[in-house]
């Protein structure tokens, strides 16, 4: 049973939220649904359109890379009167209670927040209830308490909740399981046979990518010998008398057998662990696999974690419109066009992580290293590609690493991102991030979870924020020490 103090509040307040966006739906509103553009935003947003389409609302969808001041001023002024926001919100109730006070606003986030807002808002989020956001229900997952408590039969959409909660990495309970209000959404998700759980080879690609190119292309965790060597990867299998192919097809590690399952890791470890490799690290290849078990074997749906990638790839490379589509069960035309998006994400991402490992492209201060891809890297994806470098650790784990790129209106975007360790440390980068920003020229607005933060500044002003960021994490350090 979920533990959470605060977890009776918190399912009663999603309820209240239903009855009232039904209330809406029932007075024929045009409700207007904003949600951010990666893999939990999408998922959240395509969770409440599902809600809202089965329900026969009348809605819309915008997707954005961030909500910033000027955006909530806008809305109100091109749409006026329900907005529901998924994914975001929370960080900028002050500006929605400014400029919303008198339209009915939906919030349903999982970001830290300054406040609940304006008491007509309905704004659901679990750090209001005491219950951890980062790590035990994502965006997706609040959106999906919503839309169960508006009709039980949704109970099918806990499968995207699953897809949003990995996602956003939250999979950190033992061998990568979710956990909290999370594990609550993997029950129904089980109950409703939308997902099977197993402990499995948890690699990534583990339904779409042939064997020796999934071992090849992982970093996570990294195999020597094994990872970056294709050749070396299809003489292993050999040897280990698992065939690549059957008939014309690549086999891919979801469809090995049992026995052939239990060779390949006891020689992977086998060799991790003659290479100095922590049995702990070694031991990682297996975690909990989350599989949409109405979806088709061989598709990159079929797995939370790659349909999660696939989502990300349509918000960042442009296309999120795509990726809701097929949340809300598009299964042709949509589904074949983002396998190119993701193709083109995927070179896009290695030729960036190709980039930031030249000598001398990562600087750093006393707390703190930093890069700036100015415009060489595309601002939207500037954030998973820091989260890759770190959690591959391609970059050096002892520090936070700040990211910066040029984006649209004269700003500059930066995304940071810290690890586990780190975090227990007493470093919490959506605080630092915010002091930051309050102690620097020109436009900014941030935020984010203790791992991982964002902001927006004016271009100029860089470096002046790595300064006070620098400070402010100093001061968490000394803090935690005292
Ligand atoms: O906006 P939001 O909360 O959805 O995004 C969180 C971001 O932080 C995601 O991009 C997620 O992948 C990243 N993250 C990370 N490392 C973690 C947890 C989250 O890079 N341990
Ligand atoms: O954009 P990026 O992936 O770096 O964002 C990391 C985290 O910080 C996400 O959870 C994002 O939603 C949050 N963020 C925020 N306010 C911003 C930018 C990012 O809360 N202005």
């Amino acid at each position: 049973m979920v533990q959470e103090q605060g977890y009776k509040e918190f399912v009663d307040k999603t309820s209240e939220s239903a009855s009232r966006l039904l209330n809406e739906v029932r007075g024929n509103a045009k409700i207007h649904v904003v949600s951010h553009l990666d893999a939990d935003g999408l998922s959240a947003a395509g969770i409440i359109c599902s809600a809202l389409r089965r329900s026969g609302a009348r809605f819309h969808l915008r997707v954005l890379r961030q909500l910033r001041r000027k955006r909530v001023q806008e809305l109100v002024q091109e749409w006026g009167d329900v907005f529901v926001f998924v994914d975001l919100g929370s960080g900028q109730i002050a500006d929605i209670s400014e400029f919303m006070a008198n339209s009915k606003v939906f919030i349903f986030d999982h970001h830290p927040s300054t406040g609940s807002g304006s008491p007509s808002f309905t704004h659901v989020n679990p750090h209001l209830y005491n219950i951890d956001g980062t790590n035990q229900i994502s965006a997706a997952g609040v959106a999906y308490f919503a839309a169960r408590a508006m009709d039980p039969s949704n109970i099918d959409l806990s499968a995207l909740a699953i897809v949003g909660a990995v996602g956003d990495q939250q999979d950190k309970g033992e061998q990568r399981s979710l956990i909290g209000l999370n594990a609550e959404i993997v029950r129904d998700a089980k109950k409703a046979s939308v997902v099977e759980v197993s402990k499995d080879i948890r690699l990534f690609g583990r339904e779409t990518r042939p064997i020796h190119i999934t071992l090849e292309y992982t970093t996570e965790p990294y195999i020597p010998g094994i990872t970056g060597n294709g050749d070396a990867c299809a003489k292993l299998l050999l040897n280990l008398g698992i065939p690549l192919k059957e008939g014309e097809n690549w086999r891919t590690i979801s469809s090995l057998t049992q026995d052939e399952k239990t060779r390949l890791v006891t020689e992977l470890v086998r060799r991790m662990m003659s290479k100095g490799i922590d049995p702990k690290d070694a031991e990682s290849l297996i975690g909990t696999v989350y599989t949409l078990a109405k979806e088709d074997k061989g598709t990159p749906l079929r797995d939370a974690r790659e349909y999660s990638s696939l989502l990300n790839a349509c918000g960042r490379m442009g296309f999120p419109g795509m990726g809701i589509a097929v949340c809300m069960g598009d299964r042709y035309e949509n589904l074949r066009e983002t396998q190119d998006v993701l193709s083109q994400y995927r070179r896009k991402l290695a030729e960036y992580l190709e980039l930031i490992q030249k000598p001398n492209f990562v600087k750093e201060t006393e707390h703190l290293q930093y890069f700036n891809g100015e415009n060489t890297i595309d601002d939207r994806m500037i954030g998973p590609v820091t989260s890759i470098a770190v959690s591959s650790r391609l970059l050096k784990s002892d520090r936070p690493v700040v990211a910066l790129a040029n984006s649209e209106d004269n700003l500059t975007k930066v995304s940071i991102r810290a690890t586990d360790q780190l975090v227990k440390k007493g470093i919490d980068l959506g605080k630092a991030i915010q002091e930051a920003i309050q102690q620097i020229e020109g436009e900014a607005e941030g935020g984010g979870h203790d791992i991982a933060a964002g902001a927006f500044i004016a271009k100029g002003s860089e470096e002046m924020f790595l300064l006070r960021l620098d400070d402010s994490i100093e001061r968490q350090l000394d803090n935690k020490q005292h």
